[in-house]
């Protein structure tokens, strides 16, 4: 019998930290639950601290889940821990994950702090936070950069307070592969204590090492790895779910240890989670990137109709993707349709969503005869944007665009229940319809990045436009979908817009 490898998963958390990929409530309660259907083993649903909303989400999650372990973050200081603590009340099985700063220059430039106080705060956040409950999880936060020898006494003294969980972070992503195993292996063998612990790795990807320092981690004793969703996180991200996942699965004779989750909800999952966050996932990413199964040359597709094991290690329908994915189409009914959202994932907790879903649902079939599992999830994200609180509506929009001559755009916009009208000319019709919505809400938010992505194949699909704006540094993504790339434009940016008016005020755990 193998050990158990816990996947402890941080989209929620670390992800929603990448600048523009924050989640409302109901989008969190949507990624816990396809994680909870997958398997994962913890879900860390936010920093309950932050922010009201960030509270509220955790809650919901707390509430919601009942399967996987539901945790909460926080700084090594009371007002955190019990936050935490109360934000995660009723979950069926929580965990509180505190932490602190170890390495040198963290303890000197960020903590102003003497190691001796460091292990002291740690130790007493631990003994606290095993006053809410006995599931604690510890990081010494910059791990990868810290010594080994103050990793080891901080370690022994917090698994003494009653951690259960050490995670090891390497939090700037400055780790290579054999040291960061040796690391963990160490520490594991120093410790004294180490037994009554499940140690944990936690791996930024800035030198694209998140999985392959991870996966070395595994080698070398740790049972838990902490990653994300496609990989989302601070700045190049965390290491991806997926490719942990499936790197243990498939070379079962190299790991020690193995995961146990449903893994053919994978792809479902990614797809989920980037078109909620507006982050596309490359063609060529592994395991749930568009290409990562298709044979393109002519040899290797000769190759796997004799034999598929020729050049495939893995099915492509153990990661979710299926050959036939059209699943409805004009005469599908509620309840069909109601069925394969379920399969997909996607459960609405009020009758109205599902009907508002519903309604957009036949409008696209009018338009598209094929409806696809992407274009399930595109219309639902979109669903969901158009019922959150908005402060901007697109009411109505024209495009004029003809050969040798400036395209022109009106746009007709409810704001805050009042109908405003604008024209703008621009060097194309999504940039003279972006001008007319500014010159309507003249917001002074700069466009960062536009991007249109075809969510199938075909010219009769969705497209899917993300935009991110800034404004005074706080940076915010939008995204919209529709058979009209204009009119998607158009949503996206709104929806951005909208974004920029919801309160702002949150605090960021490693700042
Ligand atoms: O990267 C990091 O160090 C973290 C900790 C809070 C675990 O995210
Ligand atoms: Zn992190």
């Amino acid at each position: 019998m193998k050990d158990k490898l816990f996947i402890f998963d941080t989209t929620l958390r670390d992800g929603e930290q990448s600048p523009g990929a924050s989640m409302t409530k109901e989008e969190k309660l949507r990624v816990a639950k396809a994680l909870e259907r997958m398997g994962v083993d913890i879900i860390e649903a936010g920093f309950p601290i932050a922010s009201v909303g960030d509270f509220e989400a955790v809650q919901a999650v707390a509430k919601a889940v009942t399967e996987s372990t539901v945790c909460g973050l926080a700084r090594a200081v009371d007002k955190d821990i019990d936050r935490a603590a109360e934000a995660l009340k009723g979950a069926n099985s929580a965990r509180i994950h505190t932490f602190i700063a170890t390495s040198p220059i963290h303890m000197k430039m960020k903590l102003r702090m003497e190691p001796d106080q460091v292990v002291e705060q740690a130790v007493r956040a631990v003994k606290r936070a095993r006053q809410h409950t006995d599931n604690v999880e510890f990081s010494p936060e910059d791990a990868g950069r810290s010594e080994i020898d103050f990793l080891c006494r901080i370690i022994e003294a917090v698994i003494a307070a009653g951690a259960r969980t050490i995670n090891i972070p390497d939090t700037v992503g400055y780790a290579m592969p054999h040291q960061f195993g040796e690391l963990v292996r160490q520490l594991i063998e120093r410790v004294p204590n180490a037994g009554k612990a499940v140690f944990s790795v936690h791996c930024h990807n800035d030198l694209g090492l998140a999985v392959a320092n991870s996966l070395s981690a595994v080698m070398n004793g740790a049972r838990q790895v902490e990653c994300t969703i496609n990989g989302l996180g601070e700045r190049a991200g965390n290491a991806a779910l997926e490719e942990i996942v499936m790197a243990v699965r498939t070379r079962q004779d190299v790991f020690p240890c193995n995961v146990d989750l449903d893994s053919t909800h994978i792809v479902a999952c990614s797809r989920l989670v980037s078109s909620i966050t507006g982050f596309a996932v490359q063609p060529n990413k592994a395991i749930v990137g568009a290409n990562a199964f298709a044979h393109e040359s002519g040899i290797h597709q000769d190759g796997v109709l004799k034999s598929r094991e020729t050049y495939e290690i893995m099915r492509a329908q153990d990661v979710g993707w299926s050959a036939n994915r059209m699943v409805l189409g004009k005469h599908s009914g509620r309840n069909a349709f109601r069925t394969r959202l379920k399969e997909l994932g996607i459960d609405f907790t009020a009758e109205e969503e599902l009907n508002a879903a519903f309604v957009r649902f036949k409008e696209l079939a009018d338009k598209k005869h094929e409806i696809y599992d992407e274009d399930l999830q595109a219309l639902v994200t979109d669903t969901n944007l158009a019922t959150e609180n908005e402060r901007i509506k697109l009411v109505y929009s024209k495009v004029c665009s003809e050969t040798g001559e400036t395209p022109e755009a009106a746009v007709t916009l409810w704001i805050d229940g009042v109908e405003k009208q604008a024209v703008a000319r621009g060097d194309g019709p999504v940039d003279a319809t972006f001008k007319a919505i500014e010159s309507i809400v003249q917001g002074g938010a700069n466009l960062l990045l536009y991007s249109v992505n075809a969510i199938t194949s075909g010219t009769d699909s969705q497209g899917e436009v993300t935009v991110r704006v800034e404004k005074a540094g706080r940076i915010v993504n939008g995204q919209g979908a529709d058979t009209d790339i204009v009119i998607a434009s158009a949503k996206a940016y709104i929806h951005a817009l909208n974004k920029m008016l919801a309160p702002a005020e949150r605090a960021h755990p490693q700042l």
